[in-house]
């Protein structure tokens, strides 16, 4: 028999994530109205041939990305999205049999990258009112762990910490030799960012896309910060040329752009609050905190509504078993006005 890796062979993916296109696209936290095509035009008018025949160059784009964060280039390593950033520090941060804990419900990847790399997952739940407590996380920060992950806001529940919550867990980690990795990936959504923890401390990686605000998910582009001596052993698990020359033109061209991330920034939150608001004018009961997506208790079956939603109304949600006392919910991503009403009017339609 030939070799066959036993985690591999015994591991869950989700392959079903083609055939989105033509659909309001709210179920993975993209931006479903992209950027203005006026841009995208100005941004690809000079692509010449060598553009696309040269493997990409990232020193001008790591310099621009690393004056905004307030990080050295050496402080940053570019990855294709910020999946592939959390997949290096895991293989980099811990060993085999190692445990990574992470907030559950959470993203995915966590507990797939454990199984991929034959860690154990260690969860720490949230209670019924959806909220999680440090005091339990760092209880189960043991000398046996190897990573803790704390995603800044969490996807899906989108709460965050305080800085003096960061502390404790960091030293927490500190005191059992543990690496920490937090996840921002939703951060403008959110702006309080714990980037200086990475930068300051030897046990702290930090993750960020520009896969959600920036509107690049289809480009594969991300980032994880931290020291220099850090980000080299993250460095040194990619392959060779892993980040899209596409990817780092449009996030450059974001990122000179006067006034673009703020005004991005002030039309999805604004989508988001007019979506919030009229819901609960309609009686729904939603679990709103920060990130560009809410929970929705559903008046009627949350799988029926999102398999009707999409062959209906064209319209891609998610659901998620019990949720807290919310119990079955809808996640749905949010985005402009315009595209929340197109939403509450299918599920008003829908969900009856
Ligand atoms: C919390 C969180 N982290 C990381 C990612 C990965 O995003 P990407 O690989 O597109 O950067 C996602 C995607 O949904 C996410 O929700």
């Amino acid at each position: 028999m030939y070799y066959i890796n036993e985690n591999v062979k015994d591991l869950d993916r989700i392959f079903d994530q083609n055939s989105r296109e033509g659909y309001l696209r709210m179920d993975l936290n993209e931006n479903p109205g992209g950027l203005p095509e006026e841009f995208i035009k100005e941004v690809l008018s000079d692509i010449t041939p060598e553009f696309i025949s040269k493997y990409p160059e990232t020193l001008e784009f790591t310099e621009t990305l690393g004056n905004m964060i307030g990080a050295k280039v050496e402080e940053i390593c570019l990855t294709n999205g910020s999946a592939e950033a959390i997949r290096h520090v895991i293989e980099a941060y811990s060993r085999p049999g190692g445990k990574i804990l992470s907030v559950a419900p959470s993203y995915a990847m966590y507990a797939v990258y454990s199984k991929m790399y034959g860690r154990e997952h260690v969860a720490v739940n949230y209670d019924d009112d959806l909220n999680i407590s440090v005091d339990d996380i760092i209880a189960k920060i043991t000398p046996d762990i190897d990573i803790v992950v704390v995603l800044n806001p969490n996807n899906p529940v989108g709460d965050v910490y305080t800085y003096e919550e960061m502390d404790r867990i960091i030293a927490a980690a500190k005191a059992n030799e543990a690496t920490v990795l937090i996840d921002e990936a939703y951060f403008y959504f959110y702006p309080n960012s714990f980037i200086k923890y990475a930068l300051e401390n030897d046990n702290v990686f930090l993750t960020r896309t520009f896969s959600k605000l920036f509107s690049l998910a289809g480009c594969r582009l991300g980032y994880v910060v931290g020291r220099a001596e850090g980000i080299k052993m993250v460095q040194k698990l990619c392959t060779p040329h892993n980040v899209n020359a596409f990817g780092m033109k449009f996030a450059q061209a974001i990122m000179e752009k006067d006034g673009m991330i703020e005004a991005m920034v002030a039309k999805q939150l604004d989508g988001k609050q007019y979506l919030v608001d009229t819901l609960r004018k309609h009686g729904y009961r939603v679990n709103v905190k920060e990130g560009n997506f809410v929970f929705i208790k559903p008046k009627t079956d949350a799988p029926t509504v999102v398999a009707r939603m999409k062959e209906e109304k064209k319209i891609l949600i998610k659901w998620y078993k019990s949720v807290g006392d919310m119990g079955d919910s809808l996640r749905v991503s949010t985005g402009e006005r315009e595209l929340m009403q197109v939403f509450v009017d299918a599920l008003l339609e829908v969900d009856k």
